[in-house]
């Protein structure tokens, strides 16, 4: 498309934003030179309450929809209208596409065979840069959807690798360099599941059923505007919302059979943290930790809290038999200290950027769920779920990484800057290598979702741990139970020493460029981000 036309169309996409109660960054990127407060302070009402709405599960069309990406699928990246509170409807920005067999779908929850080919053409008809980043999928770098090659407005983009990845809940999203949060906080990402033989082997063995037993969700909060508009401001700090929509669903509820349920979370959101927490009445509900970011543990945990952050996975089961017909279990994001510690930009008031917003760390019902009339069954997890990849890392000397903030409240990972650094990659890691990556938090900082693309890694050790951490440990180094799991995203608190190990094995060849970053999105676009090479 040629430059006075993207214009022009991106001039329109503005008015009618605009006209719809929206404010796309074109429109923002006039009027931001004004900084205009007074006009957010006509915003303040939080989002009406509704009464609960069955939660959306992955269906035969629109958002979440199912797809077997047995054949190859065609998304276009878009601006659609769904109607997520009551009133007027969302603009929604979504992977929209239609199926071999004739269903219009949006964000679409992807299932594939592992080993089985992933073959996605990306069409770009959002006025901006895009792309389609696979999180936590082994990808050579063409594939890997990361800033580095962007799609422009108008052009398209085929995504075709092998999957070869465990079986899990991983997850894809938009990527543009600077970008990311603005276009993940409007809508764009959906859930991807890899199914292997012990994936098929635990819903067997639980008789797990999918939208009756065994449950996606898909977490992220929004900040709702005039007219139910999502918001987005470009270049603030920690885009929390007034709203957490499970499934693209506000105020939602499910009823669940009363015997065991896997629910399988990922956290969409751009920069809130979850601490899971499933209370009835006042007892607060002890679950099985089965599954991480990179799939299932060798054998279930048990736990009654997992802090989830942005980009992060759990593979949970809850057992219901026990409850009363009728009963009704809050899954809550439980309160927690959110140790924003940086003095930093962060530390304004949340509400004035946010309106209605809950601070950080402050509790909120994410789901309720109903536990539906029937007798009750009872099941146990299977002793082992799988098996994980042997490394052996003891050899190798520590690469250190400091995360931290300097005085012009910039989020550095060493003396790194993805935007200061031009992009330009770090260092060099030798493929097929063991290396240990020795992470630390800064006490003046907060807690910062670490993220490595394109290689699931072992957690080792946490050390310096604040005590709410500390008291999850399960073994002497510090562990929690989901740091026994395969991760792509570890969260570092302020303070702590994170030691991971990682396997830099992968079926390519030649120079890969990859990165590494806080998956807080406002963090990431900031520049918390460092590029690294893989080499033979
Ligand atoms: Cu899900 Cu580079 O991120
Ligand atoms: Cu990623
Ligand atoms: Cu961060």
């Amino acid at each position: 498309m040629n430059p006075a036309r993207r214009r022009w169309t991106s001039a329109l996409a503005a008015v009618i934003a605009a006209a719809m109660g929206g404010f796309s960054r074109f429109a923002r990127a006039q009027h931001a030179h004004t900084h205009a407060k007074p006009l957010r302070r006509l915003d303040l009402s939080p989002p009406a309450q509704a009464e609960p709405r069955a939660l959306r599960l992955p269906g035969q069309s629109g958002l979440l929809a199912d797809v077997d990406l047995a054949r190859p699928l065609e998304l276009t990246a878009t601006i659609g209208w769904e109607p997520l509170l009551p009133g007027p409807t969302s603009d929604v920005w979504q992977y929209a596409g239609t199926t071999a067999d004739g269903r219009a779908v949006a964000n679409p929850t992807l299932r594939v065979r592992r080993n089985a080919m992933l073959d996605v053409t990306l069409k770009n008809r959002l006025g901006d840069d895009t792309t389609i980043h696979w999180h936590g999928l082994m990808v050579d770098e063409r594939n890997d959807g990361s800033g580095l090659h962007p799609v422009r407005h108008g052009e398209s983009q085929r995504y075709r690798f092998s999957v070869h990845n465990r079986g899990g809940l991983y997850w894809y999203h938009a990527h543009p360099h600077g970008g990311t949060g603005e276009q993940v906080h409007h809508g764009l990402a959906g859930l991807l599941i890899v199914e292997d033989r012990d994936e098929l082997a635990l819903r067997e063995a639980l008789d797990l059923r999918a939208g009756i037993s065994d449950f996606p969700l898909l977490l992220s909060d929004k900040q709702f505007g005039l007219r139910n508009a999502i918001k987005y401001e470009l270049g603030e700090d920690d885009w929390i919302g007034n709203k957490v929509l499970a499934n693209w669903c506000a105020d939602a509820r499910l009823d669940v059979p009363r015997r065991a349920c896997r629910l399988r979370l990922c956290n969409a959101s751009n920069a809130r943290v979850y601490k899971l927490v499933f209370r009835a009445g006042r007892r607060i509900l002890p679950y099985w930790l089965l599954g991480t970011d990179g799939g299932l543990l060798e054998r279930p945990l048990r736990t009654d809290q997992v802090y989830l952050a942005p980009a992060q996975r759990v593979d949970l089961l809850i057992d219901f038999s026990a409850l009363r017909s009728d009963e009704e279990v809050l899954m809550l994001g439980a309160d927690y200290d959110p140790m924003e510690n940086d003095g930093g930009m962060a530390a304004a008031d949340p509400m004035l950027e946010h309106p209605g917003a809950p601070p950080m760390g402050a509790e909120q019902t994410l789901l309720r769920l109903r536990v539906a009339a029937g007798e009750s069954r009872t099941l146990r997890p299977p002793a082992h779920l799988s098996t994980l990849p042997a490394a052996d890392f003891a050899t190798a000397a520590p690469r250190k990484l400091k995360l931290w903030i300097n005085d012009a409240g910039r989020w550095l990972i060493n003396e790194w800057n993805f935007h200061l650094d031009h992009h330009n990659p770090a260092f060099e890691v030798r493929r097929g290598s063991l290396e240990i990556w020795e992470l630390t938090n800064a006490i003046r900082s907060m807690p910062h979702p670490f993220h490595v693309h394109a290689f699931q890694f072992r957690v080792l050790s946490r050390s310096d741990s604040p005590a709410q951490i500390r008291r999850l440990a399960v073994d002497r180094d510090g562990r929690t139970p989901q740091d026994l799991g395969l991760m792509d995203t570890v969260l570092i608190w302020p303070g702590e020493t994170v030691r991971i190990g990682l396997d830099f094995s992968q079926p390519f060849s030649g120079r890969q460029s990859y990165m590494f970053h806080c998956h807080n999105l406002e963090h990431e676009d900031q520049g918390m981000m460092v590029a690294f090479d893989v080499v033979d």
